[in-house]
């Protein structure tokens, strides 16, 4: 294993007890709303610490960019750490057993090593740049369906941009006639890795963060899959506007999301 992918692999561990530990006395978690459905607790800060204290202690000089800390600038900004501590803290909160740990690297500028962590079911989900992906150690690949029928795709809400229900739901609607079903896991992390492991044929959301994404996308692609924005494009880490699936099906799920872009959307 890649040095840089064994330090995120123990990071995330650690940041996974931090997590377990807390959901056995989910009453004396501390939540805040950070803004509109936006929710941050005392365990996303206290696994992100557990994070940043790992990678920090062997490479003290990376850039750290995380959730909840913002952009830590290391000397050495070649080396930047993209990290969700807790992708799911809705579902956390509610004591829905579905969350992650989400820790992606790049290196100037390209993703490069990625981990995603679901400490309930303990299934470890790895990809290193060019050396495809990996479940518990296992390799895995996305499916390739040739179009809709017999798919479940997953997607998530637009519950923090409620301006964009009306288009949403046509994507959705115009999607749902034509696949075997949909998904709302209610952690982008999981749903990217999903399909990664071939469970989801597809994901689609409006408006993700870095965080939510970057270790998903290098596990699609390793999985050999496919990331874009809404148009086909490549401006999804800026946009959060993100599709992924098999290279084929790809194209079948843009035919139903395009005609429902506005300008705002269609980036
Ligand atoms: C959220 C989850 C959710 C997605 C939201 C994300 P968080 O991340 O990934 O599935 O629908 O858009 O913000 O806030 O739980 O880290
Ligand atoms: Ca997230
Ligand atoms: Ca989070």
């Amino acid at each position: 294993m890649h040095p840089m992918l064994n330090i995120a692999v123990r990071a995330a561990r650690t940041a996974g007890k931090v997590i377990v530990r807390a959901c056995e006395q989910l009453d004396k978690v501390e939540i805040e709303a950070k803004g509109s459905n936006d929710f941050v607790t005392s365990v996303d800060i206290d696994a992100e610490q557990a994070i940043i204290d790992t990678i920090r202690k062997s490479y003290p000089e990376h850039t750290i960019i995380g959730e909840e800390c913002g952009i830590l600038k290391g000397e050495n900004d070649d080396f930047q750490w993209i990290i969700d501590p807790l992708d799911g803290t809705t579902n956390f909160i509610k004591g829905i057993p579905h969350f992650a740990v989400s820790i992606a690297l790049k290196v100037k500028g390209k993703l490069d090593q990625a981990v995603i962590y679901d400490p309930i079911r303990g299934e470890l989900f790895t990809a290193s740049r060019g050396k495809g992906a990996q479940l518990n150690n296992t390799r895995i690949r996305v499916q390739a369906h040739k179009n809709l029928s017999s798919t479940i795709i997953a997607t998530g809400f637009p519950f923090k941009h409620k301006q964009h229900t009306e288009a949403y739901m046509k994507m959705f609607s115009s999607l749902f006639t034509k696949t075997s079903d949909m998904r709302r896991g209610g952690s982008a992390a999981l749903d990217l890795a999903y399909v990664a492991a071939g469970r989801f044929d597809g994901f689609f959301e409006i408006g993700l963060k870095p965080w939510d994404t970057a270790a998903g996308e290098l596990l699609v692609i390793e999985a050999g899959g496919l990331v874009t924005d809404f148009t086909g494009g490549h401006n999804h880490a800026k946009s959060g506007n993100i599709v992924a699936s098999s290279t084929r099906l790809l194209k079948e799920i843009l035919k139903d999301i395009r005609p429902h872009l506005g300008e705002a959307l269609s980036k």
